[in-house]
């Protein structure tokens, strides 16, 4: 049984999110969602609500090896305590990799057992993430075809859109 830990801030989950958590399904037998509280972001929606919008599409897609937690603390003790060998992380852009690196290595140093597993989503994610969804939002702009529909149904209650 192997597990894999898909950790990330998820401020909302985009269709990039979700194409990397379905590429981990296909190579792990269990892949737990991890959204983590990240202090040094001020999230638009509170750790409930991101994980309440993730547990809504893993039903709704039916996606059955997959689960979702909230988590603070160390993510290698976090990932100890679940038995899981890897961590997932997308790369979108060679931008993504310095942080990724460190991240990487420093996760290595803490727990050598638990490989740092990368992949990559469709091109067409590359140039994708939360900030720009939130401001696209805020701003009144096209933003529905990132997102999927229950997170966009989320996101115009705070932010009605004229479109
Ligand atoms: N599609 C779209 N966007 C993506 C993406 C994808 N496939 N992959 C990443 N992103 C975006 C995210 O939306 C996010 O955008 P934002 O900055 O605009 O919000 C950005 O890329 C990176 O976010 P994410 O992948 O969610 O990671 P993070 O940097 O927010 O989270 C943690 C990092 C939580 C995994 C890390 O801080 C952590 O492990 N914290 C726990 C404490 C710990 O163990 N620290 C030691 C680490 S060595």
């Amino acid at each position: 049984m192997k597990t894999a830990l898909y950790p990330g801030t998820f401020d909302p989950i985009t269709n990039g999110h979700l194409d990397i958590l379905e590429r981990a399904l296909g190579l792990f037998d269990k892949v737990i969602v991890t959204v983590a509280n990240n202090s040094s972001k001020s999230p638009l929606f509170s750790g409930d609500e991101r994980v309440a919008l993730i547990q809504e599409i893993i039903d709704e897609r039916q996606y059955a090896n997959a689960t979702v937690v909230r988590f603070d603390g160390l993510l290698v003790n976090f990932a100890r305590k679940n038995s899981a060998c890897a961590l997932i992380r997308g790369l979108r852009a060679i931008s993504d990799f310095e942080f990724e690196f460190q991240m990487a290595l420093m996760n290595r140093n803490q727990a050598p057992e638990i490989a740092t597993v990368f992949l990559m989503p469709h091109e067409r994610y590359t140039y994708l993430n939360s900030s720009i969804v939130r401001e696209l939002a805020r701003l009144n702009g096209d933003y529905k075809e990132f997102i999927p529909a229950s997170v966009y149904k989320k996101m115009t209650t705070l932010f009605p859109t004229t479109l």
